[in-house]
């Protein structure tokens, strides 16, 4: 079996990590007897300094063909990152309908969470984002920015279509799970929104009585995040909600560093795109410091969804190895470099 694979480095660390993660993915391709062809996309801010757009204009019908995207972060300190029609990110998760942002949060062995008294049992949950519409449409405008009449509205869009969806995906992982879904909101004060948000979800809920469901605000979620990870198995949540919640995720993981994730289109109808949670890290980038980690647990994740679960397994595994005896990167207190602990891993596998 050949996969092919789209390949976008970005910028800053992702230009390190990627090929790391490929590194990760050719050992375990070896080892399951499958075959990853790549090709390689050189997008991003930077390419938009050469050419002026983050990708060219059919970008989308390059990617179209291929089974999975593994992709790093883009951004530039040099770049404004405001401007929609530069964001491949937003353009290539909407138009591929990856409408399932999946965050998976677990604690590795040896890592030391800051919540110091929490453990491997107590942190071990998934983050499902939606990816396609709510407070991420970029639906809006500002008027007279400059004069004492200015103002701005920026509208979210729910419709029932994309919340049924994004629900469905998220009680069938919490049937596979320990079969509890969190619905983080906010529908008491967005109550429009987020109240038709919450009566969807309540009534996809009905069809999977064997999930146990519920609703958290996320003023809540947040302190329950640090107090009390272990009530939360699947959280289902909105856009932004979830990308906030997420790098809160990444964190008490013990580093922004660790988390991978996947824009997941289910139905397979589009590539899917995976990611590590974090952007582009200019501060550290080009010093081979970053932590590759959460670049190759995207690699997993991608395996997963092309079927090839038990090297996917595998990689996780390997990764657990890892974490428990050391090496570990700076931003775990470590002293290793990007390229040692890709070795380790491989190593590992
Ligand atoms: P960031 O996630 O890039 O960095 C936040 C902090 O975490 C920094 O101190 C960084 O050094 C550290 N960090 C992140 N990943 C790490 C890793 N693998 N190993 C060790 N330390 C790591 O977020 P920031 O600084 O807000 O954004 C930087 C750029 O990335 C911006 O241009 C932003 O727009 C872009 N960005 C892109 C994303 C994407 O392409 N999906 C997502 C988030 C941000
Ligand atoms: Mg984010």
């Amino acid at each position: 079996k050949i996969y092919q694979i789209a390949v976008v480095n970005g910028d800053g660390i992702g230009e390190e990590i990627v090929p790391a993660g490929l590194k990760v993915a050719e050992k375990v391709a070896a080892k399951y007897n499958f075959n990853i062809e790549t090709s390689s996309f050189p997008w991003g801010a930077g390419y938009y300094l050469k050419e002026g757009e983050f990708m060219p204009e059919n970008g989308l019908e390059q990617l179209r063909g291929f089974d999975a995207i593994l992709f790093g972060a883009v951004g530039l300190p040099e770049v404004d990152d405001t401007l929609p029609a530069k964001d491949y990110t937003f353009r290539v998760r909407t138009s591929f309908e990856q409408y399932v942002n999946y965050r998976p949060v677990k604690l590795f062995p040896g890592i030391q969470s800051p919540l110091r008294d929490k453990t491997e049992q107590d942190i071990d949950f998934v983050i499902i984002r939606e990816n396609n519409e709510g407070e991420f449409v970029q639906n809006g405008k500002i008027m007279y920015p400059d004069t004492p009449n200015g103002m701005a509205i920026e509208t979210s869009i729910f419709t029932r279509h994309g919340v049924e969806r994004v629900a469905h995906f998220a009680f069938k992982l919490a049937q596979k799970r320990r079969k509890r879904l969190t619905n983080v909101t906010k529908s008491n004060t967005l109550i429009h929104s987020l109240l038709f948000w919450d009566t969807v979800i309540q009534e996809v809920s009905t069809q999977y009585p064997d999930v146990e469901y519920n609703k958290m605000y996320v003023d809540n979620a947040s302190a329950s995040f640090v107090l009390k990870p272990e009530v939360f198995d699947v959280i289902l949540t909105t856009n932004m909600i979830g990308d906030i919640l997420s790098d809160l995720g990444g964190a008490i993981m013990g580093s922004l560093g660790l988390g991978g994730s996947g824009n997941i289109n289910p139905e397979k109808d589009y590539p899917s795109m995976f990611e590590p949670i974090h952007g582009s890290a200019p501060d550290i980038a080009g010093k081979n410091i970053a932590n590759p980690i959460g670049q190759i647990w995207s690699v997993a994740l991608m395996l997963d969804h092309l079927g090839e679960s038990e090297a996917a397994r595998d990689i996780e595994n390997a990764i657990g190895k890892v974490t428990a005896k050391g090496p570990l990167t700076k931003d775990l207190k470590g002293s290793a470099t990007t390229t040692e602990i890709t070795d380790a891993v491989v190593k590992a596998l």
